[in-house]
Formats: structure tokens, C-alpha cells, sequence
């Protein structure tokens, strides 16, 4: 039954087969290789390595835990300045709360050399308008999203899967079970919301109405610490505008986790145009309480160095 055409193929393919299998393994063992030192990010020249290491703080807290919460009177009174509370509760009290509720550990402090963890950052741009970055989006490790972005309906430019949600009290959003919600708080009372959506829910009013509850899981959970914070504020911005964004902070909180970092939806539209991908009006580039001009420089800056690479649709 077996003919020599046959045969011959099969021969063939044996051997292209084997020939894609040796050269796959040589990649794999190459890479592997070269990974003692360097998997990710290695193609910074000494001065670009200067300028990254003036501001990255590797040692940085990046979320609160029993061991690091307590904060001095500087990072105490810069942290209290940002939004006025007219009424307080005590700082250490409140977290004492906190880090019972949730998962008190040091997240994502397995960094190796050899480790490869690739990440989305994405904002809310209209510029993911039409992008079909979708797919790429969803085949990093990590996607981290922010405030209310929604991805139903919009998966072909956004893509479908959120393994982090940056938010805070005013800009919450149910989440799956999938994902982490990490909380940046600005004050307090936010870190008393967090404590009463998952137990009393008895707080819907901060400056303005807030959902006494979201769907997340509390096993979750991470609260940015306000060191980092300042930390973002002080290194990174040099000062500039009265804090930074919710996209300059996951931006860099992306930098501390990840090893490979891709930006997507971040800056104006095609048509220069500042609105989200999601609702047609306009937003403010430049308004409030951030400096979005510096902040735009410095994301600049860490692509030209390589340190992250920013995708900003097509044109
Ligand atoms: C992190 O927190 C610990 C404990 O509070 C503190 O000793 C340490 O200095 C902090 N790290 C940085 C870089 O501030
Ligand atoms: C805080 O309150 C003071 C005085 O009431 C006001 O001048 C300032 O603009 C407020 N700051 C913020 C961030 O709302
Ligand atoms: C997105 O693009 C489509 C077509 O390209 C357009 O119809 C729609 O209005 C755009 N939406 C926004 C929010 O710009």
C-alpha cells in the first residue's frame, strides 16, 4: 500500500521536522545561555543605564504589608497633602485593619536574573481606537489595566484579559475573578473604603458618590504604598505637577514588577485629539493636578532607552 512517493514524503517531512527541532532547541539553549546575566532589556549603553539608574529605586516598597506600613512624617505629611480630609482617622489604625483583611506578603519579590515576565500597560487612549492590538495585549504575562477602561466590546483594540485594575474609590469597577485590584489611595478614607466594600459597605461618599461595593476578590488585593508614591513623585517627575497620574504610576509599578514592559494607550489620538477609547468627548492632557507634558517626556525617554516600548496605533 505504501508507495515510494509516499515514503519520500514522509522522509521529507522527517527531516524538516528534525531540522525545526534542532533549530528551535539551539534558540531555546542559547537563550538560556545567555540568560545568566540578561534575558530582558539588555540592550541599554552605559549612558542610558545612568540615566535609568538615577531614578529606579529597586529597593522601593511597592505595596503596603505589616512589615514596611508604617510610613515617617515625611512620606506621612506629603501623602496627607494630596486630597483634604475633613475628617481623619488614625493612619496606623486603619491599616492595622487593612493588612488582616487582605494578603499580607511582599508580592512579586521572586525577580531573577533568568526571569522573562512581559507586561501590558494600558491606558485609555483613544488611540487604541482601530489599533488591533488586542491580541498582542493579551499574550503578555501580566495585563495591567486601569480605572473604568472596560474591554467588552472593544477587544480587538484592547484585548480581553486584565490581570491587574489600578483604581481608586472614585474610579472603581466590578472585577472577574481573575484579576487583582490594586488600590491606589490618595487619602484615608480610601484605604477605610477598601476595608468597608468587602465588610460593612457602609462608605458611598468621598468628594463625591462613591459604590459601597464592587464585585473582586479579596484574595487579590494590593494597596499601593504611598512611599511608592512619592517615591514615583519625587525620582521620576522631579516634583513636576502636584502627583503623579494613575498611568505614570502603573507605568512605573509595571517597571518594578515586570521584567519586559509594553505601553499601549497611552498619549493623544492620531488626530491629536485627548479622549478615551471608550466615549467619544474630550478629556484634559494637560489639566489638574499632573503634569502631563513631563510625564509624556519621561515615557519617551524610557522608550528611546529601551526600557519600555510604547505602541501608539497606527500612523
Ligand atoms: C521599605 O520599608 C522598610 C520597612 O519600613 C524600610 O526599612 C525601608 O527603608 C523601606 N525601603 C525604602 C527603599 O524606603
Ligand atoms: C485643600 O483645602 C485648601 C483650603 O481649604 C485649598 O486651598 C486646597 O486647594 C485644597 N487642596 C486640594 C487638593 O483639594
Ligand atoms: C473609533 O473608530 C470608529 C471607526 O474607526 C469610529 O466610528 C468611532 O467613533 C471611534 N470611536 C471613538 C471613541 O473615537
Amino acid at each position: 500500500m505504501i508507495n515510494k512517493r509516499t515514503l519520500h514524503r514522509v522522509a521529507v517531512f522527517v527531516s524538516v521536522a528534525s531540522t525545526i527541532c534542532i533549530l528551535l532547541f539551539c534558540q531555546t539553549s542559547t537563550r538560556s545561555f545567555l540568560t545568566d546575566s540578561c534575558v530582558c532589556n539588555c540592550a541599554m549603553d552605559s549612558e542610558d543605564l545612568l540615566w535609568f539608574s538615577q531614578r529606579y529605586k529597586p529597593s522601593a516598597n511597592v505595596t503596603l504589608n505589616t512589615k514596611n506600613s508604617r510610613l515617617d512624617w515625611q512620606t506621612y505629611w506629603w501623602w496627607r497633602s494630596l486630597q483634604n480630609e475633613s475628617t481623619v482617622a488614625n493612619y496606623n489604625k486603619v491599616v492595622e485593619v487593612l493588612l488582616s483583611l487582605f494578603p499580607d506578603k511582599e508580592h512579586y519579590s521572586d525577580s531573577s536574573p533568568s526571569r522573562c515576565r512581559t507586561c501590558a500597560v494600558v491606558g485609555n487612549s483613544g488611540n487604541l481606537n482601530g489599533s488591533h492590538y488586542g491580541p498582542l495585549i493579551d499574550s503578555q504575562d501580566f495585563v495591567i489595566r486601569m480605572n473604568e477602561g472596560p474591554t467588552d466590546g472593544f477587544e480587538q483594540d484592547v484585548g480581553s484579559k486584565t490581570t491587574h485594575r489600578v483604581i481608586y474609590p472614585e474610579s472603581a469597577v466590578d472585577m472577574d475573578e481573575t484579576t487583582h485590584l490594586i488600590l491606589l489611595p490618595f487619602k484615608i478614607l480610601d484605604l477605610q473604603w477598601l476595608i468597608s466594600i468587602f465588610t460593612t459597605r457602609h462608605i458611598d461618599l468621598t468628594y463625591m458618590y462613591v459604590k459601597p461595593s464592587i464585585k473582586a476578590d479579596r484574595n487579590k488585593v494590593m494597596i499601593l504604598h504611598p512611599a511608592f508614591m512619592k517615591y514615583i513623585y519625587e525620582s521620576w517627575l522631579q516634583s513636576h505637577g502636584q502627583y503623579p497620574s494613575t498611568g505614570f504610576i502603573s507605568l512605573i509599578f509595571a517597571l518594578h514588577i515586570c521584567d519586559e514592559v509594553s505601553v499601549f494607550g497611552f498619549g493623544p489620538s492620531k488626530e491629536g485629539a485627548w479622549h478615551h477609547y471608550f466615549e467619544d468627548f474630550g478629556m484634559d492632557s494637560n489639566g489638574g493636578p499632573h503634569d502631563g507634558d513631563f510625564e509624556g517626556k519621561v515615557i519617551s525617554k524610557l522608550h528611546q532607552k529601551h526600557r519600555i516600548t510604547m505602541y501608539k496605533g497606527w500612523w
